[in-house]
């Protein structure tokens, strides 16, 4: 289904803009442009991006409109919101990154 114009916003992420649709979330727009990680664990530098999409698991936290440390799974998009990664680093998904 493609959205009415009047539901079509842009967003930007790591300075790149990208099409989103009003009601989604973040999380949700990230993945419908390919981006599937926009931050790292601490130690093993693991990606991370969504996970539960229920706000529980805090895996896909970053920075949104200068506020860090928020769950893309649960803010709404809104047209002309900036998004930084929080190592400004984008992972694609290995075989590796299944591993424990
Ligand atoms: S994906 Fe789990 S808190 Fe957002």
């Amino acid at each position: 289904m493609n959205p009415e114009p009047a539901d079509s916003l842009e967003i930007v992420f790591d300075g790149t803009p990208l099409p989103a649709v009003r009601g989604q979330s973040v999380g949700s727009a990230l993945t419908d442009a390919g981006i599937r990680s926009w931050r790292s664990t601490r130690k093993r530098h693991r990606p991370r991006g969504l996970f539960c999409g229920i706000g529980v698991c805090y895996d896909c936290l970053l920075t949104v409109d200068g506020r860090p440390n928020q769950r893309a799974c649960l803010v709404p998009v809104h047209d002309g919101m900036r998004l930084e990664s929080t190592e400004q680093v984008r992972h694609e998904p290995s075989q590796e990154d299944h591993d424990v």
